[in-house]
């Protein structure tokens, strides 16, 4: 996918190939916020504390219940690789499986930045590396498409995070046995990429950045926010242009750009060419007309002489972005982009042109290119989510129940029977917890599912009584008891309610 970035772009798995040294994560929410997780590092592990970036890492045992830590092939590990690269978490088990991260501790209704990184090395001795998806919630956001075993590959989104915790989500689509090797969560000031909103994400295509030629991906703590600036190598119709002045961010700044980032720029050498470049549209299934919004970073770097002006227009695929030419400010940044994105077409050309006003040749500092994520998603009602997880939590259930309990449709958790009505959120109506080695008593929680029409209880290990808030669910119909090998339907000639009267031992 990154391959069909912008011609002239640095793709940004490219940008990340041979760098791995700086590439480091860590656990749950730190002082600054973030969450770094290595994923695949065992339990019984120490965090430890990146030597680049000074952020703690660790095992993301805490974080999900399924998949087997794996190390990636020895022959891949080199001594600069960022030790979070070592080993993976995989998750074996076929087409249909949906395994999710649950990041917790987060401020309902904030924005936030989550990093998914995958580096597949061989890990599982196939020599076969896989394709599958990511989801963000209920939400599709990515297909991670890893076409080399030694080439490591980063996906991020920025999104506003509804609840408490957000869920990130691997999705086996038959193509190979998703893994990862590292999962991270940045929160950001609200105020932030404004396009970001409730009902839409933005997901990472490009962030470059110019004028800098030595390789080094900018990140924290240059970037407080950590967002991976990536540098575009040199090309012949370029001038780096650099300070090593500060450049100011503007009060109330939507992007904050760093000012190490800023501080290098390009200028065409021939003062009188345009600086252009492209991206082409990458179509998904999920996504078939991708929205993009493209932000352009903007600063000057020199003193100019009041004679002097630096003015240019900027067009989209030959459409003017800016009513009228724009001037960067010396010495702090501006940026230029589209709050609206831009749809329909296969390519999109961005050209930076100098006025006829215009002394000196336009500038480049940074960019960001972001396709646009729906995140309409609707989840199964808010109290569902939390009795059924109430009930898993309570009998250890050991069943593949991950992510949201209903919905996508098709991974509505094994089990669980669900309604979809159109004009409010699924409920759940059936469950079927038969067989599964549960003990102990009978949860109140069961009663937090007010749509509860059946419920499969046979062949556990209960105790006790029924609580008198189960049998207050009006529409709750059936029920078995222990010995019952089968189900007891309420279509089946039987005494209805007879096997859960209220404080009837019945187990
Ligand atoms: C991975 O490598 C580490 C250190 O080399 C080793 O201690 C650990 O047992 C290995 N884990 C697996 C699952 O092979
Ligand atoms: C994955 O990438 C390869 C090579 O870039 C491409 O040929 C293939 O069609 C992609 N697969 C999917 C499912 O996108
Ligand atoms: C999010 O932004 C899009 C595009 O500007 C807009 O159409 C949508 O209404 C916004 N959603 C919210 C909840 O503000
Ligand atoms: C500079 O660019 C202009 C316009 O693109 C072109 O006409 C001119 O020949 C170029 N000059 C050189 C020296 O390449
Ligand atoms: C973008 O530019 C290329 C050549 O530089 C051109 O072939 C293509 O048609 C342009 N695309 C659009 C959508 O304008
Ligand atoms: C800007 O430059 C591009 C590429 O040379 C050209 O196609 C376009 O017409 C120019 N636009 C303006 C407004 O001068
Ligand atoms: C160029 O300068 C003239 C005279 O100062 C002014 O009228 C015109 O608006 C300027 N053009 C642009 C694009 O700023
Ligand atoms: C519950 O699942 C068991 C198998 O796990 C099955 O035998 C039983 O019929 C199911 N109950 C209902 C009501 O579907
Ligand atoms: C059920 O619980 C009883 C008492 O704790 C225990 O003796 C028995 O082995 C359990 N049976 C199963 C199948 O777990
Ligand atoms: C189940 O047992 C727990 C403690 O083991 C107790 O706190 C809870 O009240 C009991 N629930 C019911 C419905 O009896
Ligand atoms: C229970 O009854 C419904 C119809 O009322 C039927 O569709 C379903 O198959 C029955 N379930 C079992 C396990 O027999």
């Amino acid at each position: 996918r990154r391959a069909m970035a912008a011609r002239w772009l640095w793709p940004l798995l490219l940008g990340i190939a041979g760098l791995g040294g700086v590439l480091q994560v860590h656990g749950q929410v730190d002082n600054l916020g973030f969450i770094n997780l290595d994923c695949g590092l065992p339990e019984s592990a120490a965090g430890y504390v990146d030597s680049v970036t000074k952020l703690r890492f660790t095992s993301d045992a805490g974080f999900i219940d399924a998949g087997t830590n794996y190390n990636m092939s020895s022959e891949y590990i080199t001594p600069t690789m960022g030790r979070s690269w070592h080993n993976v978490r995989s998750f074996g088990g076929g087409a249909g499986t949906r395994s999710c991260y649950t990041l917790r501790s987060l401020v309902a209704g904030l924005k936030y930045l989550i990093r998914a990184k995958f580096w597949y090395g061989n890990y599982d001795g196939l020599d076969r590396a896989p394709v599958f998806d990511l989801h963000i919630g209920v939400n599709y956001w990515t297909t991670v498409n890893i076409s080399n075993a030694n080439t490591p590959v980063i996906y991020e989104v920025i999104a506003v995070v509804p609840g408490e915790s957000v869920q990130v989500c691997l999705v086996n689509t038959g193509s190979g046995t998703p893994f990862i090797s590292a999962l991270d969560l940045r929160p950001l000031k609200n105020g932030l990429y404004p396009m970001a909103n409730a009902t839409q994400g933005l997901v990472l295509h490009t962030r470059a950045n110019f004028g800098r030629d030595d390789g080094v991906i900018l990140r924290y703590p240059d970037d407080p926010h950590d967002r991976f600036w990536i540098p575009q190598s040199k090309r012949a119709e370029w001038l780096e242009v650099s300070t090593a002045k500060k450049v100011q961010n503007i009060d109330d700044d939507s992007f904050d750009a760093p000012s190490a980032v800023m501080q290098t720029a390009i200028t065409p050498v021939n003062s009188s060419s345009p600086v252009v470049f492209s991206w082409d549209a990458e179509p998904s299934a999920s996504n078939p007309d991708p929205g993009y919004v493209c932000i352009l970073h903007f600063s000057e770097l020199q003193p100019l002489p009041v004679s002097a002006v630096r003015q240019f227009y900027v067009t989209l695929n030959g459409q003017l972005w800016l009513g009228k030419g724009f001037t960067p400010q010396y010495l702090y940044t501006n940026a230029v982009f589209n709050s609206i994105p831009n749809h329909g077409y296969h390519q999109y050309n961005v050209s930076l042109n100098a006025t006829g006003n215009s002394t000196l040749p336009p500038i480049l500092n940074a960019l960001e290119i972001f396709s646009v994520l729906p995140t309409t998603g609707i989840t199964t009602a808010t109290q569902d989510v939390s009795a059924i997880a109430a009930i898993r939590g309570k009998y250890q259930v050991k069943k593949n129940w991950m992510g949201d309990p209903c919905v996508p449709k098709n991974f509505a958790w094994k089990g669980l029977g669900c309604s979809y009505a159109v004009s409010s959120p699924p409920t759940v109506t059936g469950l079927n917890l038969s067989s599964s080695g549960l003990s102990g008593n009978l949860s109140s929680s069961f009663a937090g599912l007010k749509g509860l029409q059946y419920l499969d209880l046979s062949r556990n290990n209960l105790t006790g009584s029924i609580p008198d808030t189960l049998s207050q669910l009006s529409s709750l119909t059936l029920l078995s008891d222990r010995q019952s090998t089968q189900w007891i339907n309420s279509s089946w000639p039987c005494e209805k309610n007879s096997r859960w009267l209220p404080n009837t031992q019945i187990w």
